[in-house]
C-alpha cells in the first residue's frame, strides 16, 4: 500500500482519529530519521501488532544541546519514506518545531518555558547528567507526538535505555500508549544500529565495536555470577580504557530501580551503559545482563 505523508499535526492528528473511529489499533515509532535496520525492525514488529504504522520523522531541536550535533544529525526523508514503505508502514508524519507549538516559540528560537514537558526521575544522572536538557527535549515532543497520533502502542529501542524509561513513564503518566520495548539491533560486528554511524570515518567505525564487546564481557561476567554493582562497573570500564574512543560514562543500573548514582552492593538485575565520543561522533550503547530478552517486566 502506498505510504501517507502527513506534514501537518492537524493533518495527522484528523487522519489518526478516523483510523481509530474506525476500529483500527496504530503502532508508533517516533524517530529523528536516517532510518537504519534498527528503526525498521520496529516498524516491522509494530506492523505485526497492529492494524497501522504511523512513523515520525523529526530532527527535534529541543533534544540537542549541540548546534553543532544538530546541524551534523544525517538526513534523507526521501529514503526514510521508500524505507518505511518497505517495511509495512502506512503513515509517514514528518513536522515543524513552529507547527508543533504555534505561536510559542520565543524570539531567541527556544520554546516558552511553560510548553516544555518534565521528564520525570529516569532522566536524572548518565544521559542527563552529560546532555543537559536534553530529555526535556525528548519529552516534549514525545508528548506532543502521542497527543497527536493517540497510539494505540508505541515502540522504543533499548539502545537508547534511559529514553525508554523515560517514555515509558511518560505513558503511564498520561495513561496511554502502551511502550513496547524492543532489543537492540547491532551491525555484523557488534555495533548498535543507530543513525549517527553514518557519520563515522573508517577508523572510528573500526573502533566502534569495542563498545558491544566491553558490554558483552561484562554480561559473561554476570552470567558466571558476578552481581556486585562495582565489580561490574569497573569490569565494563576497563574492557573500554584500552580504546581510543573517549568514554563518557561506563555504569550499572538496575533497570527496575533506576537511580541517578552508581548502586552499590549486589544487584538481582542490571544494565550496563556506555557513553563514548568516537571522534567527533558520540555513541551510545547498553545491554540488559540478566537477560537477553523476553519480558523484561519494565
Ligand atoms: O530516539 C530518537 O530518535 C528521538 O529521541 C525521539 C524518540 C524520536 C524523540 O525525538
Amino acid at each position: 500500500m502506498e505510504l501517507v505523508r502527513l506534514e501537518t499535526p492537524s493533518a495527522a492528528r484528523d487522519w489518526c482519529a478516523q483510523r481509530r473511529a474506525e476500529g483500527r489499533s496504530i503502532g508508533f515509532v517516533a524517530t529523528m530519521g536516517a532510518l537504519h535496520r534498527g528503526h525498521m525492525t520496529l516498524v516491522r514488529q509494530a506492523a505485526q501488532e497492529n492494524d497501522l504504522v504511523v512513523v515520525s520523522v523529526f530532527v527535534n531541536p529541543l533534544q540537542f544541546n549541540d548546534s553543532t550535533d544538530l546541524e551534523r544529525y544525517p538526513r534523507d526523508i526521501e529514503g526514510d519514506c521508500a524505507r518505511v514503505e518497505e517495511a509495512g508502514g502506512t503513515m509517514l508524519f514528518s513536522g515543524t518545531l513552529e507547527g508543533f507549538f504555534p505561536g510559542q516559540i520565543q524570539a531567541d528560537g527556544e520554546l516558552q518555558p511553560a510548553s516544555l514537558v518534565d521528564p520525570g526521575s529516569a532522566a536524572l544522572g548518565l544521559e542527563g547528567e552529560f546532555r543537559p536538557g536534553h530529555f526535556m527535549g525528548v519529552a516534549t515532543i514525545v508528548n506532543s507526538l502521542f497527543e497527536v497520533i493517540e497510539p494505540t502502542r508505541a515502540y522504543f529501542g533499548l539502545k537508547d535505555f534511559q529514553q525508554c524509561l523515560v517514555a515509558r513513564d511518560l505513558a503511564k503518566a498520561r495513561g496511554n500508549p502502551t511502550v513496547v520495548l524492543c532489543r537492540t539491533i547491532r551491525e555484523e560486528d557488534g555495533l548498535a544500529c543507530s543513525s549517527r554511524n553514518l557519520l563515522l570515518t573508517l577508523e572510528w567505525r573500526d573502533e566502534a565495536p569495542v563498545i558491544q564487546r566491553a558490554l558483552g564481557a561484562t554480561r559473561v561476567l554476570w552470567q558466571r555470577g558476578e552481581r556486585d554493582a562495582g565489580v561490574l562497573r569497573d569490569f565494563l570500564a576497563e574492557g573500554l580504557g584500552a580504546s581510543a574512543l573517549s568514554v563518557e560514562y561506563a555504569a550499572i543500573r538496575d533497570p527496575l530501580a533506576w537511580t541517578p548514582n552508581d548502586p552499590t552492593g549486589t544487584l538481582d538485575q542490571a544494565v550496563g551503559l556506555v557513553a563514548a565520543k568516537a571522534g567527533k561522533v558520540r555513541l551510545i550503547d547498553s545491554l540488559l545482563l540478566h537477560t537477553d530478552g523476553g519480558d523484561l517486566g519494565l
